[in-house]
């Protein structure tokens, strides 16, 4: 065993992922960047963050299939034997439609996604991290999940379903000073939005822009640090003032 201390974040190869696995590798984690096609992209992560003098490496898996999770993931957790110290559950999708026409498949792609990724990731990183009596999972929810979107009936409904575990983990392991919270930003210039009026959209924001992938990192980057000890359970708005 080393002192190194490891960090994962899913969907790191890009966006807000690769953002929030910069910053943590500025922290001096050792960031697991998980990613599931673009492997090329997801390289471009590890460049920059060594390119900072940071440590990383890849780790592929679907976070929306339980079994490449358990034989990816479960597998570096049980040959590596580290501890991973601090989670970031930020892959996410949309595929957004109006109810009426929406599909089966446009409905449990989008939960298994956004929401029972994060069941299956958390379940196998918590184990380690109530043994070492610390840990930090964050995960990466919307404005979606707090006020409701037309048009993302799915995605809105998948995103409050991970505000509400996020308040019941916390209550669950508070005792092992692991906390649990989450970040949901409003608009971030990423992958997401490209195809969004952004001209129009921004006159809704008090903040009159949209926000960087680094705004939403540095917030992600405060709940992983010991700083925000005595924060847990709670989601953190990061979105211009457009809703609170
Ligand atoms: P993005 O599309 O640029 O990045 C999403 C990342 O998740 C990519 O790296 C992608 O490869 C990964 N991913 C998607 N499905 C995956 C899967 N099945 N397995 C593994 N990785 C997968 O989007 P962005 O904006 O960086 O999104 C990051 C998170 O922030 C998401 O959870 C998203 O819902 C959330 N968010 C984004 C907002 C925005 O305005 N960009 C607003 C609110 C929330």
């Amino acid at each position: 065993m080393t002192d190194i201390k490891y960090a994962l974040v899913t969907g790191g190869s890009r966006g807000i992922g690769r953002a929030i696995s910069l910053k943590l590798a500025a922290m001096n984690y050792h960031v697991l960047i998980n990613y599931r096609s673009n492997k090329p992209e997801a390289e471009n992560t590890l460049k920059l963050i060594e390119a900072e003098g940071g440590k990383g490496e890849l780790i592929c898996f679907n976070v929306a299939d339980p079994k490449e999770i358990g034989q990816v993931l479960g597998k570096w957790i049980d040959e590596s034997q580290h501890t991973i110290e601090v989670l970031v559950n930020n892959a996410g999708i949309n595929k957004d439609n109006l109810l009426l026409w929406m599909k089966a498949e446009e409905w449990s792609t989008i939960i298994d996604t956004n929401l029972n990724s994060f069941f299956y990731v958390t379940r196998l990183i918590l184990k380690d991290m109530l043994a070492n009596k610390y840990g930090r999972i964050i995960n990466i929810v919307s404005l979606s999940g707090l006020k409701g979107m037309p048009g993302q009936v799915n995605y809105s409904a998948a995103k409050a379903g991970v505000i509400g575990a996020t308040k019941a983990l916390a209550q669950e392991v508070g005792k092992r000073k692991v906390t649990v919270n989450a970040v949901a930003p409003g608009f971030i210039k990423t992958d997401m939005t490209k195809d969004l009026p952004e001209k129009e959209l921004k006159k809704l924001i008090p903040l009159n822009r949209f926000g960087e992938a680094e705004e939403v990192a540095e917030v992600v980057g405060f709940l992983a640090s010991k700083a925000s000890s005595y924060i847990t359970g709670e989601t953190i708005s990061v979105n211009g003032g457009l809703y609170s």
